[in-house]
């Protein structure tokens, strides 16, 4: 196995899209990999793959509902009862949900609030202290593109990602001097289950063009380049880089016309 970087890498959100991706792009330089996510049989057949395929590499693959916080809190009592503290934490789980506000479920708003928001943030909550002890730690949360757009038809998940971004510049000034890094990955649109799941029924075409989709592989070697550089925030793909960098530059005037003339579902 290739020196291990990370000795405990913890990657929420695992048995699918970008963060199977991470777990896949981490296990030659990890000691113990965690995955987390609700289907486990998807998580012991990674972990099988990757072990087979990193000799002295361990992964282990725990089922939790992180929308639940006990869930989340014996997830993480399992690891340090174990002696695990991971010094990468991938809040990377998350979810959309794609259309009007007012027609919206709330039992799907208030799923994607508690993983969007409160998980990332209760988890990390969690690990921080034990990071601060060692010394050393790195924290990527997984964010968006769109947060820092407000999306008509995407009001609630834009929302929740403008949480996380805001949240992570401000954590990694509270914590840099103490050794830990914290980044926001940022993503446009990636090819991956999310469409599925934020779709509510069987259009899952959110308007994105085909051409700015940047594949989950370059996102993901972007961010671990990223947090390897203590970048505060990644944008992955050099289009979406480039429409961060002009959208952060419009006034708010323009972003509302450009935002209200957009194809609605
Ligand atoms: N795809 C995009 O275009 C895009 C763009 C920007 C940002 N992102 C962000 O990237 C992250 C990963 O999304 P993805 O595109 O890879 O989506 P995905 O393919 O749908 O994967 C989502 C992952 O989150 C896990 N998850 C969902 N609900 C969970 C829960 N209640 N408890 C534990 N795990 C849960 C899923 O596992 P289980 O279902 O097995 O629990 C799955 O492993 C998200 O934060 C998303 O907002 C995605």
């Amino acid at each position: 196995m290739t020196e291990a970087r990370y000795s405990c890498a913890l990657v929420t959100g695992a048995s699918a899209g970008i963060g199977a991706e991470f777990a896949r792009q981490l296990a030659p330089y990890c000691a113990t990999l965690v995955l987390i996510a609700r289907r486990s049989e998807r998580l012991v057949e990674l972990a099988g793959e990757l072990e087979r395929a990193h000799e002295g590499l361990r992964v282990m693959p725990l089922e939790a509902d992180l929308t639940d916080p006990s869930a989340r809190l014996q997830a993480v009592g399992h690891l340090l009862s174990k002696g695990l503290v991971p010094d990468l934490l991938v809040n990377n789980a998350g979810m959309g949900d794609y259309g009007e506000f007012v027609t919206s479920d709330w039992m799907k708003i208030e799923s994607m609030l508690r993983l969007n928001v409160e998980a990332l943030t209760h988890l990390t909550h969690a690990l921080l202290p034990t990071m601060i002890e060692q010394g050393k730690g790195s924290i990527i949360n997984v964010s968006s593109l769109a947060s820092i757009l407000p999306i008509p038809d995407f009001a609630v998940y834009a929302a929740t990602k403008a949480y996380v971004t805001s949240f992570s510049e401000a954590l990694r000034i509270e914590v840099r001097d103490r050794g830990i890094r914290v980044m926001a990955l940022c993503p446009g649109p990636v090819h991956t289950e999310f469409g599925q799941i934020a779709g509510r029924g069987p259009n899952t075409d959110f308007g994105a063009r085909e051409w700015f989709y940047v594949p989950q592989g370059q996102v993901v070697a972007e961010a671990l380049a990223g947090i390897a550089a203590d970048r505060p925030r990644v944008y992955p793909g050099l289009k979406i880089a480039v429409a961060a960098a002009a959208i952060s530059l419009l006034p708010i005037a323009i972003i509302r016309l450009v935002m209200s003339t957009r194809p609605r579902k």
